[in-house]
């Protein structure tokens, strides 16, 4: 057995498939090493099998509740019964400034400056948001790109801006897609595109995880290829934000959007987070759909019926935050910021190349794992692409505990978190999809 203490601290992408070992002591034994597993009581894990306890596979889709969260919202409904409108200024966490406590956790998350980000409404109507501001077709200039099987909701969104500029969605949305056959989108297709598409783009809307493959993307590389051509570009990071280890910033995006009640476990519906470059930030002469609460808070209760935008990502808020919806993003961040991102990537580094390791021979014929093999380039979650029987084997996984989620065309989604999953739940879903492929 090859010693674990030498694969923790130096989980990179060389991780050779030799340092494991497919034996059950060997994931009890990397738990004993794990130096972030502390982290998983920190959270209430769904239990979904009556018999023995299941593997939530899931933190890809909806994240557990983190144990915070309901002594943090009794705290807020306290002081709502005590203070009523007092406590907007007098309540523990005040609620005029309340979002502002999530804006530097936030911020370290995703690798931005904290006047960049903020938590608001959610990822569809951030994304709207955003296209009101960056996408301003004029002239030749009037193309929206994104990746063919993105998640509708995001096509949705901006076939709905292209005709609601007067354009057909049909001609001006163009969806970029991988070459014949197959299932990952390269960086280069999507550079041949942005160059093939010139100054006919007006901007880009790129996935930062792809949710159905798991393929992560370089932010950095497709923020060049879309600024080349002179055109802005903004990400979903549904499946990105709390699961690789991202830097907006330096990544140079225009904006970005992503959900929280995924990898960042605030619950169904959580309050979402957007991403606006500094440059934009600062610029207040954006157009943009504007509300009170994106005014200067310094001259916001002069009840003017002139907008003046904050000078930050702050401007692009609307209506007041609602507080009792923002309280389990709280109790999540508190737990991100103890554990660290760049930590919890190295384990999530090691998870899923685990898992890889135990099911790839297994697997045989009867499945690919569609997910890119290089770690760099995919997060926590595997996706394995079953040839036949594929809702049978799927059942077969959920029969023995294992929480995972099915997607068409036979698609299984595997997401062990490095937050509150265990080496040895890794183990036990290996041996389940191995059973499952017999
Ligand atoms: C990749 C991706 N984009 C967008 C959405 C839509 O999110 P929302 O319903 O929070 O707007 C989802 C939801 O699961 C998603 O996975």
């Amino acid at each position: 057995m090859s010693t674990p203490s030498t694969i923790l601290p130096t989980a990179m992408d060389h991780v050779q498939v030799a340092h494991f070992d497919a034996h059950e002591d060997f994931a009890r034994h990397l738990d004993t090493m794990d130096t972030l597993a502390k982290f998983r009581t920190r959270f209430t894990i769904p239990n979904l099998q009556s018999a023995s306890a299941s593997v939530y596979f899931v933190g890809n889709s909806l994240g557990p509740m983190p144990l915070e969260a309901r002594a943090l919202l009794n705290e807020e409904l306290d002081d709502w019964a005590k203070l009523g409108v007092e406590g907007h200024f007098h309540a523990r966490r005040p609620w005029y400034s309340w979002h502002e406590q999530v804006r530097e956790p936030l911020a370290r998350l995703v690798g931005a400056q904290p006047h960049e980000v903020v938590a608001m409404n959610s990822l569809t109507t951030n994304l709207h948001l955003m296209l009101t501001t960056f996408y301003q077709p004029e002239g030749r200039r009037t193309k929206l790109l994104i990746e063919k099987g993105a998640f509708p909701s995001d096509i949705f969104a901006l076939r709905s801006h292209v005709a609601a500029r007067g354009l057909d969605p049909d001609v001006h949305v163009v969806e970029v897609a991988p070459r014949e056959g197959a299932w990952l989108l390269e960086e280069e297709e999507i550079e041949a595109e942005c160059a093939r598409l010139g100054d006919t783009l007006a901007c880009a809307v790129l996935p930062g995880v792809q949710y159905r493959t798991g393929q992560a993307f370089d932010l950095a590389r497709l923020t060049r290829a879309v600024h080349s051509v002179g055109a802005r570009c903004g990400f979903d990071l549904a499946h990105a934000a709390g699961n690789m280890d991202l830097q907006l910033t330096a990544s140079n995006c225009d904006f970005a959007v992503w959900c929280s009640y995924k990898y960042l476990n605030s619950g169904a519906g959580a309050v979402a987070g957007c991403f606006v470059a500094e440059r934009h930030g600062r610029d207040t002469t954006l157009p943009r759909h504007a509300g009170w609460w994106g005014n200067d808070p310094k001259t916001r209760f002069q009840m003017s019926d002139r907008f003046v935008p904050v000078s930050s990502a702050d401007a692009w808020q609307l209506s007041n935050p609602p507080i009792l919806a923002l309280v389990p993003l709280l109790a999540s961040l508190r737990v991100f910021d103890e554990a660290t991102m760049p930590l919890l990537r190295r384990k999530s580094i090691v998870m899923t190349g685990y898992l890889e390791f135990l099911i790839r021979d297994a697997l045989g014929a009867n499945a690919q794992i569609l997910t890119p093999a290089s770690a760099s380039r995919r997060g926590c979650q595997l996706s394995l692409l079953f040839k036949g029987n594929a809702r049978e084997r799927y059942n077969t996984l959920t029969q023995a505990g294992i929480v995972c989620d099915y997607r068409e065309p036979g698609i299984v989604r595997l997401a062990p978190a490095p937050l509150f999953n265990t080496f040895h739940e890794v183990w036990r879903a290996a041996a389940a999809v191995t059973s499952a492929c017999i």
